[in-house]
């Protein structure tokens, strides 16, 4: 490990603030600061925890079987289908493997409303396959076989076998009521039963998993599927003789691994490690699961925005922003979309119009001051800049739980928001790579924006366990 260490404050010099200001905003900078030391002893808790979570169930990093032994060769074809529910978004598509790791999606994207995200969830799932299969006249007849689809289910899920596991808790803001300890296949098939939609759900997957899956087909040598989006999560092939745990039959019995899921954002619920802030734990407690998925909390993409919402209420209570009033926008939890962050952050115009559009037009604050979108747009990119840091103690543990993969070119495939669009996230996560590793392993990791790749996984595993249909 290099023994530099980032300075906290030194990028936070605001022009024209007051030396009070300057205060406040040094103090917040060098509580979002994360230095080396503290994120090398965060790896090693990560990484003693990964190991406990090998041994048993029911502990901090949940290391879930995904009941997948198999490796993509990128060489796999046929038209398959895949239902893809994420925190935000519902997507059902229909994915043809080229066999040459190429793909055609036909998606269909459903934005998750409020209503299904608090309220009859699969129900809503259910109706969007029947209408998705109904506008391309592709709805079984009662005579016909049902429809095989893989379904990608972006939350923690104690999985016996690939089609069965009750949901532990929901994560990312979702409340449907009467989820939490049932299973999550036969909700959503008694939901389809209901709506006499002949489909059946081959294969329940994470959707880190799937990214792994789909990432493997496109990119041979993928050895992770991560996703640094409104949650966070990250899956790899584990040996299975490191997993003391698990015992159940694998429909490969001469398999030596198997993919596992992480659930990397329960990572630290006791804070016992990650430098939670005053305003990682106000947000925690008013969240709808205080207290779990404290990391997911610190890095991933529902969240940040709160954390500076928090941070800037904390400066304006002092009067040194925003004149010391709030808006009733602002006073809202989660008024704050991570989406205005990066907006925010990649403001470089000598006024900061985009960061003065955001605060009066959508957080409806009084006319603002030069010097107070300075101080709003700092805060962003400390809250962001910790947020890339310690998104990579993730990654680099996880590689380190098989050194031997880092001899050989590997890929990491990534989705999300956050890797997508956050500036400087990935040269942030590649910097800190290239501290905690050393130069030959660090060398040999590329990672690559595996877009679409949940979504082509599910369909890989659709064909892996379900009958082909063109
Ligand atoms: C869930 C994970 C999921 C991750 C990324 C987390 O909130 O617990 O299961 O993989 O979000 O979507």
């Amino acid at each position: 490990m290099s023994t530099s260490m980032l300075s906290p404050n030194s990028s936070y010099r605001i022009d024209g603030a007051t030396p009070e200001q300057q205060a406040l905003v040094d103090e917040l900078a060098s509580s979002f600061f994360v230095s080396d030391e503290k994120i090398a002893s965060i790896i090693e808790t990560f990484r003693q925890r990964m190991r406990e979570g090998l041994q048993a169930d029911g502990l901090e990093l949940k290391m879930i079987p995904a009941f997948i032994p198999h490796r993509p060769t990128g060489r796999e074809s046929g038209s398959f289908f895949a239902i893809d529910l994420g925190g935000t978004n519902l997507r059902i598509l229909r994915v043809t493997l080229k066999g040459n790791s190429q793909v055609d999606i036909e998606p269909q994207k459903y934005t998750l409303s409020e209503e299904a995200k608090s309220g009859p969830l699969f129900d809503f799932v259910a109706e969007k396959i029947g209408a998705f299969l109904d506008e391309r006249g592709l709805l079984p007849a009662k005579d016909d076989p049902p429809i095989p689809m893989g379904f990608t289910f972006s939350y923690p899920v104690n999985q016996t076998s690939l089609t069965a596991g009750t949901l532990m808790h929901w994560t990312k803001g979702i409340t449907a009521p009467n989820c939490v300890g049932r299973d999550v296949v036969r909700l959503l098939h008694d939901s389809l039963l209901r709506r006499h939609i002949k489909v059946n759900i081959v294969a329940m997957l994470n959707d880190t998993v799937s990214t792994l899956l789909g990432s493997a087909y496109m990119h041979p040598g993928t050895q992770m599927g991560v996703i640094f989006g409104t949650g966070t999560n990250a899956a790899y092939y584990e040996r299975l003789d490191q997993i003391p745990k698990f015992c159940a039959p694998l429909d490969d019995p001469a398999a030596s691994e198997m993919i596992l899921n992480i659930e990397w954002g329960g990572f630290d619920t006791r804070y016992s490690v990650l430098p939670a802030t005053m305003h990682d734990i106000k947000l925690n407690r008013k969240s709808p699961n205080p207290f779990q998925q404290a990391y997911e909390k610190m890095i991933s993409g529902l969240y940040l925005g709160e954390i500076v919402r928090n941070a800037a209420l904390y400066m304006v209570d002092q009067r040194l922003l925003f004149n010391g009033r709030s808006s009733s926008i602002l006073n809202e939890m989660w008024s704050i979309d991570t989406m205005y962050l990066t907006e925010a952050i990649s403001d470089s115009s000598s006024d900061l119009s985009i960061v003065k559009d955001i605060l009066e037009k959508t957080l409806g604050l009084d006319p603002t001051s030069l010097l107070d979108r300075r101080i709003f747009r700092a805060i962003a990119i400390m809250v962001g800049e910790r947020a890339s840091r310690l998104s990579s103690v993730g990654l680099v543990s996880t590689l380190l739980q098989r050194p031997e993969l880092l001899e050989k070119h590997l890929i990491v495939g990534i989705d999300g928001s956050m890797y997508e669009f956050l500036p400087q996230f990935e040269e942030r996560v590649y910097d800190t790579l290239r501290r905690f590793l050393s130069p030959d392993q660090f060398k040999n990791i590329r990672l690559i924006l595996a877009k679409d790749c949940s979504s082509v996984g599910s369909a890989i595993a659709a064909m892996f366990y379900g009958s082909t249909r063109k």
